[in-house]
This record gives C-alpha cells, sequence and structure tokens, in this order.
C-alpha cells in the first residue's frame, strides 16, 4: 500500500505539461494501467446507484451551452409533481440503489426552498432515513442550503463548467446571475455547511484548450472536492453555443473561432481526463456521466473501467424526460427501470465492476476527512 501511495503521490503532484502530455497522447497504457491500480486499491470495484430525479425543466438562467435555458422558448416547462417524486424514490429505495439525486434547472424562491425542503422530508420518512439525498439545484443563498442540509441532503452536486474565469465568461452571458466568483462561494458556502461537494466541467467546449483542463484538474485538487462528474460538451441545437463557427450562430463571439473538438476527441479526453483524476485524487467518487453514454455506445463503461465509481440511473418518469434535454441526442429510454438495471448489471460485469446494492457509497475523501 505505502509503495502505491508514493506512485500516487507522483502523479499527484503532476504539473501541467505532464498533464497536457497525457492529454495529448495516443498511448494511454500507462496512464489507464495506473488509474486501474489506483481505483482498485482504494476504492474497490463496487459502483454506486444514484438515481436521477429531474425535478423540474424551470430555469432562470441563460446559459449559452444548455437546452433548458430561459431563452429556449421550444422547452414546454414543467415541475414534477410531490407524489412523482416520492414514487421514483420508492422504486430506488426498493430497488437497493443508495442514493437519490434530486436536480432542477435554477430556480431562487422562498417556495422553490420551501418544496425541496418538504419533499426532502418526506423522502426521509419514506426510507427511513436510509437513503442517500444528494441536490442538484443549482446557486443558492446560504440560508436555503443550511435548510435543505438540516431535511436531510448530505450531498451537493454544482459544476463550476470549467474553471478557468474567462472561458467561464465566454460560455455565459455577462450579468448578475451569471457570476463566476458567486459559483465559487456557492462551493464554499457548500463545504462549510459539511455537504459532501461535488463539482465538475465540460470537455471539449469550444473555445477550451489542453491548458484549461489540466487547469481543471488542479481545480478539483485545490477545492479539495469530494465527487467530480465531468463530461464531454455535446451540442444543442437551440442555444447560440451550436455551431459557433456557422452563419447561424447567435453567440457573441460568433465566427472565427475554434471550432469545438471531434466527437472521437472529447469521448477519448473525457477518459483520460477521468484517469488522470483518479491518481490524482483516489479517495473521491467520479461519476461515469450520462453524456459519455450519449456519445458513445459502452462510453460510461469505459469509464467505469478506468476509474469512475459512480452511476446516475434515470428515474425521471417517461413522460417528464423529453422537456429535460441539455444537449442534443439525449435519449428517452423505451424499457422499464428494470430493465436498465439489468442491463446496466451486465455491461459491469465486463469491464469487472459489480453494483454497490443498499450502499449508500459515501465519498471515501468526506469519510476520512471527518475523522
Ligand atoms: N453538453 C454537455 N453537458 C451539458 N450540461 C449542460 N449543457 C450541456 C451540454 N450542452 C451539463 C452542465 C450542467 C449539467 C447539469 O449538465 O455541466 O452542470
Amino acid at each position: 500500500m505505502n509503495f502505491l501511495f508514493e506512485i500516487f503521490r507522483t502523479f499527484a503532484l503532476m504539473n501541467t505539461a505532464t498533464i497536457i502530455d497525457y492529454l495529448k497522447t495516443s498511448d494511454t497504457s500507462e496512464l489507464f494501467a495506473q488509474a486501474k491500480q489506483s481505483k482498485s486499491e482504494i476504492v474497490g470495484n463496487k459502483v454506486y446507484l444514484r438515481g436521477l430525479i429531474e425535478y423540474s425543466n424551470r430555469c432562470a438562467k441563460d446559459c449559452y451551452y444548455c437546452g433548458i435555458r430561459a431563452s429556449n422558448k421550444k422547452v414546454h416547462r414543467y415541475q414534477m409533481d410531490e407524489q412523482a417524486v416520492l414514487e421514483a424514490v420508492e422504486y430506488a429505495y426498493r430497488k437497493g440503489f443508495g442514493s437519490v439525486v434530486l436536480q432542477s434547472g435554477e430556480q431562487q424562491s422562498h417556495e422553490f426552498t420551501q418544496n425541496i425542503e418538504a419533499l426532502l422530508k418526506k423522502i426521509m420518512a419514506l426510507t427511513n432515513n436510509e437513503i442517500g439525498i444528494t441536490l442538484s439545484l443549482g446557486e443558492q443563498n446560504e440560508d436555503t442550503y443550511k435548510r435543505w442540509r438540516d431535511a436531510g441532503a448530505k450531498r451537493y452536486l454544482l459544476r463550476i463548467e470549467t474553471s478557468n474565469r474567462a472561458l467561464y465568461e465566454k460560455l455565459h452571458p455577462q450579468n448578475k446571475i451569471h457570476n463566476y466568483d458567486t459559483r465559487l462561494k456557492c462551493l464554499e458556502t457548500l463545504r462549510k455547511l459539511n455537504f459532501q461537494v461535488g463539482t465538475g466541467v465540460m470537455i471539449g467546449l469550444p473555445f477550451q484548450t489542453l491548458e484549461h483542463l489540466a487547469e481543471d484538474l488542479h481545480f478539483f485538487q485545490d477545492m479539495d472536492v469530494d465527487m467530480v462528474g465531468m463530461g464531454p460538451y455535446i451540442e444543442h441545437a437551440d442555444t447560440p453555443l451550436y455551431s459557433i463557427v456557422g452563419v447561424g450562430s447567435t453567440h457573441p463571439q460568433r465566427g472565427g473561432q475554434t471550432p469545438p473538438l471531434q466527437i472521437e476527441n472529447r469521448f477519448d479526453l473525457t477518459v483520460k481526463m477521468i484517469a488522470l483524476l483518479r491518481i490524482q485524487m483516489p479517495t473521491i467518487n467520479i461519476a461515469a456521466t450520462t453524456a459519455m453514454h450519449t456519445l458513445v455506445e459502452g462510453g460510461r463503461e469505459k469509464a467505469i473501467e478506468i476509474g469512475a465509481n459512480v452511476i446516475m440511473p434515470n428515474l425521471t418518469p417517461i413522460k417528464y424526460r423529453e422537456n429535460y434535454f441539455l444537449y442534443d441526442g439525449k435519449t428517452v429510454v423505451k424499457d422499464t427501470f428494470d430493465d436498465v438495471v439489468n442491463d446496466l448489471e451486465a455491461r459491469l460485469a465486463h469491464v469487472g465492476a459489480e453494483i454497490g446494492y443498499n450502499l449508500q457509497g459515501d465519498s471515501l475523501h468526506f469519510k476520512t476527512k471527518s475523522v
């Protein structure tokens, strides 16, 4: 074990140039071998399930890349009723999913805060306090975060999207509600309130360089996060970032810009980022994201094989799902939830992983920090 930690430390101290070399090379054998070894020694081969419930697509934000941005008038807006959420939770609980994630577009209102607070209490009661609840509900004030924490949520996902301020500003409108510093402050508040904190970035964005990605890895380390979800950027036709170099683009910096990477490159880069992160932060939870699955058949399993240990199967009732397209190509699965879980089990077996049923799968990083 000591020997292994030595290897990890060497990697953990990787400088930007070394990271970029790894992101460039086509010979991934050494990188992937180290990442797999790190994973199996430290977090093991269990994959934790978080049932994803896309609570609402109402969103105050106007992020240039996102399909449910406020200005996209083509989207039919919904908010799940409480009963529908509780049914999804009950399914997750009954199936032995250790956790659920409540995700939504960003809404900041007294009513929203209260709705979520009430829901959290009901979820805890329904599951005898046995299910882990993760929230992914955007930027909120400290009081709101605290109320949700007190009501039973113990993890929070808030992606930084990119840790590079200049790039962040190209991906978001320049106004008070899209502010890089606010995003950072929220992450700090969540940490202070003792949430397990998750963040993440998109990979293969227009304007994004390998230096930016190396910075992202350093950012995760500096923020000492407990969980990371990173996925490839995928265009959505009804957003300003779509076809950024094209004539139809409505992005303020349209024309003359570097186009985003080819799809295969985005996928390969995401896999490498996961491998590097697993080596750099061996005790955190890393998600194999839906976007990886959308981009490449078997993409999620590849992520699990080289470093990820969390999967978020979608438990949103089918009728809502077609309105929660953050990017193009997200398939609305027609199989039953049971079929999806059985299929996942078989796919994971192929890469030597197994589902950690009835386990919440807290971040080891968080647990070891707290002792
Ligand atoms: N491509 C990939 N990921 C996206 N997200 C939003 N839009 C896109 C897109 N076009 C991601 C963001 C957000 C998460 C919920 O979905 O990173 O934080």
